[in-house]
């Protein structure tokens, strides 16, 4: 039910320079979504009556990701003037004046929060009564995060050498403005705060730019507050990875390790097998039935759906994929593709966007595919380029062959019928349709249609001309070694002219496997 009495600001205008991208900074994703969208889709589940954005730096792409996530969302442009209190008072001018409820102000870079934490300062604000709550952390490198500072009465108490955890809350100092002393307080500010919109209307206005940043700081809210005879409570969160604020690519890297971490536990508590976490990687959006077994070095991307029983890796990528019950997927980097129930893929497979490969059916060593839908118990084992191409069901395709789709200028379709038979080594040049039971000898160039049930074969007979490399190679080590069989089969014959009896073998023809 919607909560008629909170509005939630996210604060999505900085730069980001730390990260040093032309990519903006909230637009980086973890676990398969923007950083942003995280913070977007836990501030959702509280449906609070207003939920507002505060964009300024690459506003169009930050807008179009936000809108995404929250289509009831205001959108505020924040002015020339820098800092999260200018963000905020911005934002406040967005709700309706006739709104006089509570404001929970989460900085956009937050993507670990999780539902509960905010919910529980919700609840601590209310039930507390102090003008302003916000959530801190105790870290062990606390470096550039704000830090709180409380009253010197309780320095004494001092659990674990942290400074004041028992005292009342004076104010944030930020880190660039901190003293060396200040510098050494454990405990920061989270960035995630909830405010009276009385107290923001009252006191925004007085924040001052008289910082190391020159910016209107949001922090600076606290000792106003204070200064004004308010309380102010301060939550710790019980974990702090919970409240971790990513300001660069290394902090972004221990997130999405940890994110990541979470995401493969959960489904292993839901019943799917991974080898090695360590090694696994699991988007957000990706689901499991149970029994799917995970191996080292895999990565399952964007919204992949894997059945019940399915072995996938070790060292396969899948994005955006579906994989039916019981398959095994080995070794493959696949895209935007269907994995039939029972099929196998693999090893060393690469399966491009549209590939949607029947029950039962195999894409093997070595093989691409392409837009290319191959039929139920259909298979293309080895060395092959499927492009743009329909394979009805039961067909096998010849080890080495090349669907040529593209000649220069357009991309054309080749249709293979079912239960065809093509031999190792054909190029199929499209447009041309295989028909029904149809066969092909290995080598074919498959230009003209062939009709169900026929052999299609185009290669001329083959001409050995004796002595070739004696007179053109001589001397050479394929020479030596044709004159020393040639004559080894001279001296058999003559040995079989001498009334011995002479069992030439046949040798099998060998036909690849
Ligand atoms: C901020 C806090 C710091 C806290 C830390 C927690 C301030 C002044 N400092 O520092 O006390 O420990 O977060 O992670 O608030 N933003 C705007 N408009 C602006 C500037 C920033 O919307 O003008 C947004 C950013 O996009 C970002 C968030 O506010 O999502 C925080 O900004 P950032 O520059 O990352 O602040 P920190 O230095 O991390
Ligand atoms: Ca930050």
């Amino acid at each position: 039910m919607t909560d008629s009495r909170l509005a939630i600001i996210i604060l999505a205008a900085g730069q980001g320079t730390r990260m040093k991208s032309e990519t903006p900074k909230l637009l980086h994703t973890l676990a398969g979504i923007p950083i942003v969208s995280h913070v977007l889709a836990t501030a959702r589940e509280l449906d609070a009556a207003y939920t507002v954005a505060v964009v300024r730096h690459e506003r169009d792409a930050l807008v179009t990701v936000i809108t995404d996530e929250l289509p009831n969302g205001l959108i505020v442009d924040q002015d020339e003037i820098p800092g999260t209190g200018r963000a905020v008072e911005q934002a406040i001018a967005a709700l309706p004046d006739d709104f006089d409820g509570d404001v929970l102000v989460v900085n956009g870079d937050t993507p670990m929060l999780d539902v509960q934490t905010l919910a529980g300062l919700v609840n601590e604000h209310r039930q507390g009564g102090a003008a302003a709550t916000l959530l801190s952390a105790y870290l062990d490198d606390p470096s550039g995060y704000g830090r709180i500072v409380r009253a010197a009465e309780t320095e004494g108490d001092r659990p674990n050498g942290r400074i004041g955890r028992n005292g009342r809350v004076d104010r944030i100092v930020e880190h660039r403005d901190a003293t060396d002393s200040e510098l050494a307080i454990a405990e920061i500010n989270a960035g995630v705060y909830l405010f009276g919109v009385a107290e923001l209307r009252d006191l925004l206005p007085q924040l001052t730019m008289h910082n190391a940043q020159g910016e209107k700081y949001l922090t600076d809210m606290i000792e106003l507050l204070r200064r004004a005879g308010s309380d102010v409570t301060v939550l710790p969160v019980s974990e702090s990875w919970l409240v971790a604020g990513i300001n660069d690519r290394a902090q972004l890297s221990e997130a999405a390790a940890k994110m990541n971490a979470l995401i493969i536990r959960g489904w292993q508590l839901a019943g799917v097998t991974v080898q090695d976490p360590a090694t696994t990687w699991i988007d957000l959006k990706a689901t499991f039935e149970p029994d799917v077994t995970l191996l080292p070095g895999t990565q399952i991307k964007g919204a992949t759906v894997i059945a019940r029983g399915a072995i996938v890796g070790p060292d396969t990528t899948l994005v955006d994929c579906e994989v039916g019950e019981g398959a095994i997927v080995k070794r493959t980097d696949a895209t935007l593709s269907v994995i039939g129930a029972g099929a196998e893929v693999g090893p060393f497979s690469y399966l491009r966007p549209n590939t949607i490969l029947g029950a039962k059916g195999k894409i093997g060593t070595f093989v691409e595919t392409k837009n290319a839908q191959i039929g139920d118990g259909s298979k293309v084992p080895h060395l092959s380029y499927v492009g743009d191409a329909h394979i009805g069901v039961g067909s096998n395709i010849g080890a080495g062959s090349i669907f040529a789709n593209y000649n220069g200028v357009v991309k054309s379709e080749t249709e293979v019928g079912s239960h065809v038979r093509l031999g190792s080594h054909n190029v199929f040049v499209a447009p041309v349709t295989i028909g029904d039971g149809a066969y092909s000898g290995a080598g074919t160039v498959v230009r003209k249609n062939v009709p169900a049930g026929s052999l299609a074969m185009n290669i001329a007979p083959q001409r050995n001309l004796e002595g070739w490399v004696q007179a053109h190679r001589a001397g050479s080590a394929a020479d030596t070694a044709a004159q020393a069989a040639l004559a080894a089969q001279a001296a058999e014959a003559a040995l079989g002219e001498n009334g011995k009896s002479t069992t030439t073998g046949e040798r099998a023809d060998r036909t690849g496997e």
